[in-house]
């Protein structure tokens, strides 16, 4: 990246284009939710994704601060295609010396439904080389290519007749948060985790619960949003950075700006993660202090059963294993029913919800769900299920 070719910029960055932000399918609504809270306008959206408006400068604010997003989408143009020759004219028209460095790394990155061409290999390869060959055409070298996204990274997608270019300014997905060096069993996607507690409505004013937490996402992306902190904050490469227009005092102010308005001390409510293997705590308590907010999570190891519960009501989320890819279905069912039975008779005020990916399992927990709400734990669809526990369920014998 080139800092001395910046007055050779031809892309003002500050132009408000279209930005297609992508996400993982069941988290549109919390993404729309955390565009408009960030100021952002909703264009439209879809299963995969959100358009907004705004500038490379907004992209990077968007990658930094975005918890449930997969990538942020710089739109650098948009043109009728109908094959794979105008494909790489129109992309090959583009000044790609004033945008990527010849010493750079490309990555190009292609979602394709047209009736010329069934696969995104070809695509991909014609969009690398429109690229390429017009920086070697201009400075007379070329820049590597392949598939790492830990460099410059481009999206083409192209649908009908119709495709549309973009700098990926995210680079590696961001929920890649680098704070999960653990991983322990089944771990969720940190981004799908931070829809799941952004879905039960838990902003850090509540106590949260967090048994059978494996290696502590939940608990994690939890305290991350009761501090304020930038999701993204521990990350030191985006792929807004190996573009020549990228604009590194503007992200040094907006990191400074992230991390002031982080919550400083202890938070007014606790955060209790247990799990039963002591080896999914050890990674949980690692994972956390990677984050940052050890000192925000009580963890225990103890059975589901005995995991402490504040008087006073508040949320418990639980991501039981549901048999799809570990545990035995008979073992289950009977964990379910005694998540119900823990329910009633210790998280009396409590919403509680159970994350999972079998609906029959879901059936054996014995109480009447309030809400159900769809996700997709990579291709498994999951429904988080809610029970309201009444403050009278734990008098009166439930
Ligand atoms: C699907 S994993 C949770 C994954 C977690 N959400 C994450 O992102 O890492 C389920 C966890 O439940 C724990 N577990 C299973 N039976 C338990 C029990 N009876 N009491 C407490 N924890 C239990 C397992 O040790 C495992 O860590």
């Amino acid at each position: 990246m080139g800092a001395g070719s910046r007055n050779l910029v031809w892309m003002d960055i500050r132009e408000r284009k279209n930005i297609l932000v992508t996400c993982g399918p069941g988290l549109k609504d919390y993404l729309i939710a955390e565009l408009e809270e960030l100021g952002f306008e909703i264009v439209s959206s879809h299963t995969g994704g959100v358009v907004t408006r705004g500038s490379f400068v907004d992209c990077m604010k968007l990658s930094l601060h975005l918890r449930t997003a997969y990538s942020v989408l710089y739109l650098l143009k948009e043109f009728r295609c109908g094959n794979s020759e105008t494909l790489y004219k129109q992309v090959n028209a583009l000044p790609w010396e004033n945008i990527i460095d010849a010493e750079e790394y490309l990555c190009v990155l292609s979602r394709v439904d047209t009736y010329s061409i069934n696969n995104s290999m070809y695509p991909s390869l014609k969009v690398k080389d429109a690229i390429v060959d017009r920086i070697h055409k201009k400075t007379g070298s070329r820049p590597d290519s392949g598939s790492d996204r830990n460099k410059a990274v481009v999206n083409l997608f192209w649908k009908k007749d119709k495709a549309w270019i973009y700098l990926n300014t995210s680079g590696l997905k961001l929920s890649d948060r680098n704070y999960r060096k653990m991983p322990f069993k089944a771990p969720l996607r940190e981004s799908l985790a931070a829809g799941i507690v952004m879905a039960t409505g838990y902003d850090g004013g509540q106590d949260i619960v967090l048994p059978m937490c494996g290696s502590g996402t939940l608990a994690i992306e939890a305290a991350l949003i009761a501090m304020k902190k930038a999701p993204a904050g521990l990350r030191s490469n985006f792929g807004f950075m190996h573009f020549k227009v990228f604009d590194e005092q503007a992200w040094q102010r907006m990191r400074n700006d992230a991390r002031k308005a982080v919550v400083k001390g202890r938070l007014k409510k606790r955060i209790i993660a247990t799990d039963i293997d002591e080896e999914a705590i050890a990674a949980a308590k690692q994972n956390a202090k990677t984050a940052g907010v050890e000192h925000l999570i009580e963890f225990k190891v103890c059975d589901f059963a005995q995991t402490e519960v504040p008087e006073g009501g508040g949320i418990v989320i639980v991501n039981p294993e549901y048999g799809l890819r570990l545990g035995e279905l008979d073992e289950l069912e009977k964990e379910y029913k005694r998540l119900g039975d823990f329910f009633k008779q210790k998280c009396a005020g409590y919403s509680c919800y159970i994350f999972t990916g079998n609906k029959k399992l879901g059936g054996k927990v014995g109480l009447k769900t309030s809400a159900k709400m769809i996700f997709f734990n990579g291709k498994i669809e999951c429904r988080l299920l809610k029970y309201e526990i009444y403050d009278g369920t734990r008098r009166f014998g439930g």
